[in-house]
Formats: structure tokens, sequence, C-alpha cells
């Protein structure tokens, strides 16, 4: 499994994005793209970008009924994108369905992760608004196991969880993890956070990287460290 830096493109508009990515003139970085910036533009911008040369990850966090998620999930297989997720919290029926319909008829298809519990979800949030009265941990680690199951590739997950998800998970079981802060840096609003080295060492598989790249003074700089200290 080849590990990545993935930056995330967290930006509003098709000019604010290119302007960023007209800066790596040498390299193609794997590119994360949200909903703010998917819903702004529409999927000609996954295509621009992708003609540009640079894999994509479309994090649009599908959750809805798995026939729902089925014909959309293969609509975003037509957009050749290499990564693309859903909310493990739609059930394995769900998750099952949407990787079908991500699968295209010559039997390739972008990687499929899930989202497991959203990281600005508490203890005390979950057990009172959404009725679940396990500890979070467990809940997470019941979830990737959910998505293993569904055959699913793997979750985001904070760093600090990749090792028990490939405990639970096994090792080819991928960790996408975000949260992720140079030694020197800015936490922001980030609250557990490591570096990309630490990150490595945990057995991250894939770190999603936003604003240490995109607000440094010298993205390109910033991007080379981060796969420098990630991928070595
Ligand atoms: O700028 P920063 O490095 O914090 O960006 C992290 C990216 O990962 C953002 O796009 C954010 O939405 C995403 N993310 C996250 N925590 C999660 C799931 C996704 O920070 N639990």
């Amino acid at each position: 499994m080849g590990k990545d830096v993935i930056v995330a493109c967290d930006f509003a508009s098709k000019d604010a994005v290119m302007n960023f990515l007209d800066k790596f003139t040498d390299c193609k970085p794997f590119v994360k793209i949200g909903m703010e910036l998917f819903y702004a533009e529409g999927p000609s911008i996954v295509k621009e970008i992708k003609a540009r040369g640079h894999k994509i990850f479309l994090d649009l966090k599908l959750h809805d009924i798995p026939n729902t998620v089925k014909k959309s999930m293969a609509v975003l297989s037509g957009l050749d994108v290499d990564m693309t997720n859903l909310h493990a919290s739609g059930t394995v029926t769900m998750m099952q369905a949407g990787l079908e319909g991500l699968t295209r008829p010559d039997g390739t298809r972008p990687l499929l992760i899930a989202v497991t519990q959203l990281t600005s979800t508490s203890q005390e949030r979950m057990e009172e608004d959404l009725l679940i009265k396990e500890p979070i941990d467990e809940v997470v680690m019941h979830y990737a196991h959910n998505a293993a199951k569904a055959g699913l590739d793997g979750v985001v997950c904070s760093p600090l969880e990749a090792g028990k998800v490939h405990e639970r998970c096994g090792q080819n079981f991928m960790t996408v993890t975000p949260g992720v802060r140079f030694a020197d840096g800015e936490i922001g609003d980030q609250s557990r956070v490591m570096t990309p080295a630490q990150a490595k060492e945990i057995g991250s598989d894939y770190i999603v990287v936003g604003r240490p790249i995109t607000a440094a003074e010298d993205p390109v700089a910033a991007y080379k460290r981060c796969v420098e200290e990630f991928v070595g």
C-alpha cells in the first residue's frame, strides 16, 4: 500500500484552488476535495484537477438509503476519483451498496473508506443526542470493523486511533488520518494532533494535511517537508 500525503484543498472557489496548485511545478500532490469546493464548482472541478495529473480523494461523506448511495457512488466512480468516502453509521448494508455502486463494469474502482464517529462528536453528545451509550473509542472500533466487514478499504480516523484500527481490522485495512501538525507549527482548531513522523511511526497509511501546507508561507516547501517526514 502506498503511503502518501494528501493535501486538504479546503478552498471556496476554483480560482483559489488553481492558484494554490499552480505553485506545484515539479510535483503533483494527492489532493482532497471536500464539500465546500465541490458544491461551489460542481463535478467539473474534479475533472480539471484530475486532468492536471493529481490523484483525488473526494470527501463527500455519503449517508442515505442504500439504493441512493449505490447510484451516487456510480456517478462518483465515473469522475475517475482515486478515493472517496461514506458514513459507517449508514449500516453495513449501505456500505456494501456504496462499494457495489463504485465498482466499474471492468471491475476497477476507487478506494472506499468510511467515516466512523466524527471527531466533533463528544461522548456526551453521542449519548444524549444519538442515544449511543458505549464508550466512543469502542464505537469507533466497532464502526471500523463494520467497514472492514462490508469490504471497504479503510477508515478516516485520528492518528491516535490508527494502531488500534490496524490491530482490530488487519494491517492491510487503511487508516487515513487528519489532525497532523509540524512539531514547530500552530495547532489551530485541532485538539489531538501528531507530527507526520509520529503518524508514520504509529502506522497511518495516508495523512490528510490542510492548513500546515495551504496556509504556509511556502506551501511547496511545507508539502515536501511533510512527505520527507512521513514517507521518508
Ligand atoms: O487544516 P487541517 O490540516 O486541520 O485540515 C484537516 C482536514 O481533514 C480538513 O479538510 C478537515 O475537514 C478534515 N478532517 C479532520 N478531522 C476529521 C475528519 C476530517 O480534520 N475527523
